[in-house]
């Protein structure tokens, strides 16, 4: 079974995941990483100068191989659940957790951060709530859902793991 991160941008999914990992002992993935080291450039190079099209795209093959993998954290890119097929592949073998966080709270985290290209526009504030509008029922279908407003990462991956072990015992009886 693996555990999957997803969220709008600035919802701590990185961390959180990074952390969750280390005390399950599962394997942590981050797909843009994967991405990134896919075609040597980063996100925002990869935007402007090949598309957002072509960024789905690699996306989504990444997400289908890495849902055949077991033990993985995986933090998703924050619009990767908007792909349904990508929702049926990581449900596959996967539990789907969103991390959320109000428009104010992710504009507070990301507003000196210029890795976003979604993000870098004249009102980034009323670009967060409206693609959060947008993406509202796509970030609600998940399995499980944690607000990070008030929570550093490691008190939202604590969280986590407690809920997660609760609902999935038999997996961790080997996990003290
Ligand atoms: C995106 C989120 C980013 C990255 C890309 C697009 C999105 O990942 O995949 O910039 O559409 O929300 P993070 O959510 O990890 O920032």
């Amino acid at each position: 079974m693996n555990f999957i991160l997803t969220g709008f941008m600035g919802t701590g999914k990185t961390k959180t995941g990074q952390i969750i990992a280390d005390k399950l002992k599962f394997q942590f993935i981050d797909t843009d990483s994967l991405v990134e080291s896919k075609v040597k450039l980063s996100i925002g190079e990869i935007f402007e100068n090949l598309g957002e099209k072509f960024f789905r795209e690699l996306e989504s093959e990444i997400i289908k191989d890495m849902s055949q993998k077991d033990r993985l954290v995986i933090s998703c890119g924050g619009g990767a659940v908007l792909d349904f097929q990508n929702i049926k592949n990581l449900h596959k073998n996967g539990v789907i957790i969103n991390l959320k966080a109000t428009s104010e709270t992710i504009f507070e985290r990301l507003k000196d951060d210029n890795t976003r290209p979604l993000l870098k526009c004249q009102n980034p504030l009323e670009k967060i709530k409206e693609l959060l509008s947008v993406r509202k029922l796509a970030y609600e279908n998940c399995d499980l859902s944690f607000s990070t407003d008030f929570l550093t990462e490691a008190e939202t991956a604590e969280i986590i793991i407690e809920k997660i072990k609760f609902l999935y015992l038999n997996l961790f009886e080997s996990i003290k």
